[in-house]
């Protein structure tokens, strides 16, 4: 009887070891999946007039922050926006222009759409829809929201949005910079990592803190203003490495193209926001991005640690797009 009691508490314990290695393992990191803390304000939405360095435009704050009618600051910088990228689909689908900037550029807590083929965007918002694609976080606000808009949205309008962002080059935006230590930030009510006002710095271990060049501009949505990310000493070339040898598996480029920038419908990594190309690993491993096209991803990406993720984010930010 006491042997018994022994091996259940025995199994018992183990269980419990397991479980918690299980919920270690699978809780993102949130580095690259940031949660806004509940009850953190949205930016103001006040009839304050705002300017930009470079622009003749002025806005308010109400329609900077107008998910329906995107504030163009440099309508000289792109194409005229299709009506559907400036405009969505009230009331469900906010603008594609809003949340990924007219030029396309993107930012860290969504994606730059810039430049990737066009059915490639189309079957990104279909895999959404149709559920093949979600985050690992539900409560990082961002992709939740481009999730939720996704299930409103029509094919005939995503070939407009597709045709329109495959059109613009994707151009330098973030600063890769080595360091051991990087700002100390918050989560900001737009799911961005921010600098604390304080200006603290804190051990950067193994994380990049990707954060706006202008907390001021970035918060008036400017289309020219980039990121900079702090990434491991050292992270660079091991990426570099991991990168060439497809991380043990096969070489990225293989797909990705020669420079990283894309190739035969195949999206392009070169430049890209580390921590959206963090969340887009993390999320094909497991298994939250998946489906038929995602298939020859699913080898590459099996058996990388997160340290891994963070080397080969760190490499492909740094390269020219
Ligand atoms: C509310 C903000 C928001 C709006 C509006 C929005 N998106 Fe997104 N989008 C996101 C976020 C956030 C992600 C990144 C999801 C993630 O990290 O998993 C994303 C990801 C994407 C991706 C995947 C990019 C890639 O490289 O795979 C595509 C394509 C895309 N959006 C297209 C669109 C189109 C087209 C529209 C307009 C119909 C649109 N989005 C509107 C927030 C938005
Ligand atoms: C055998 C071909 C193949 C190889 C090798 C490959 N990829 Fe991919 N990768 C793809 C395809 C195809 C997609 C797009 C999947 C889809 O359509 O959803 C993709 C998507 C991605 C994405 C998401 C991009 C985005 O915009 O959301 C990342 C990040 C990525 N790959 C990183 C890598 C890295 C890093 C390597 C090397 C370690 C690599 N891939 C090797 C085929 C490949």
């Amino acid at each position: 009887m006491s042997f018994l009691r022994n091996t259940g508490l025995c199994v018992g314990a183990a269980v419990l070891a397991l479980s918690w290695a299980q919920a270690q393992v699978a809780s993102p990191p949130p580095f690259a999946f940031p949660v806004a803390p509940p009850g953190t304000p949205p930016p103001a939405t006040t009839d304050e007039v705002a300017h930009l360095p470079g622009s003749s435009a002025s806005f308010t704050l109400k329609q900077v922050r107008n998910g329906f009618d995107v504030a163009d600051w440099h309508p000289g910088d792109h194409p005229p926006m299709p009506d559907y990228v400036k405009h969505g689909a009230a009331p469900n689908v906010r603008a594609c222009g809003y949340c990924h900037l007219p030029n396309g550029q993107g930012r860290p807590e969504n994606a730059s759409i810039a430049g990737q083929p066009s059915d490639y965007i189309v079957e990104q918002v279909v895999a959404m829809r149709e559920g093949r694609r979600k985050s690992s976080e539900p409560r990082m606000g961002p992709p939740a929201a481009m999730l939720a808009l996704s299930a409103h949205t029509k094919d005939s309008d995503l070939k407009i949005a597709g045709d329109y962002f495959a059109s613009l080059t994707y151009k330098p935006w973030i600063r890769v910079v080595e360091s051991d230590t990087a700002p100390k930030t918050f989560v900001d009510g737009t799911s961005m990592l921010n600098p604390t006002p304080d200006g603290a710095t804190e051990k950067l271990g193994n994380r990049i803190i990707e954060i706006p060049e202008s907390v001021e501009r970035t918060e008036l949505r400017d289309p020219r203003s980039g990121f900079i990310a702090y990434v491991p000493k050292g992270s660079i070339a091991r990426g570099q490495k991991l990168v060439e040898s497809g991380a043990g598996t096969m070489p990225c480029a293989t797909c990705h193209g020669a420079d990283y920038k894309g190739a035969g419908g195949t999206p392009g990594l070169a430049g890209r926001s580390p921590s959206y190309l963090i969340r887009q690993m993390y999320d094909i491993q497991h298994g939250t991005r998946s489906g038929p096209k995602v298939e020859p991803m699913k080898f590459v990406v099996a058996k990388m640690k997160l340290s891994d993720m963070v080397a080969i984010a760190a490499y492909l930010s740094s390269r020219k797009p």
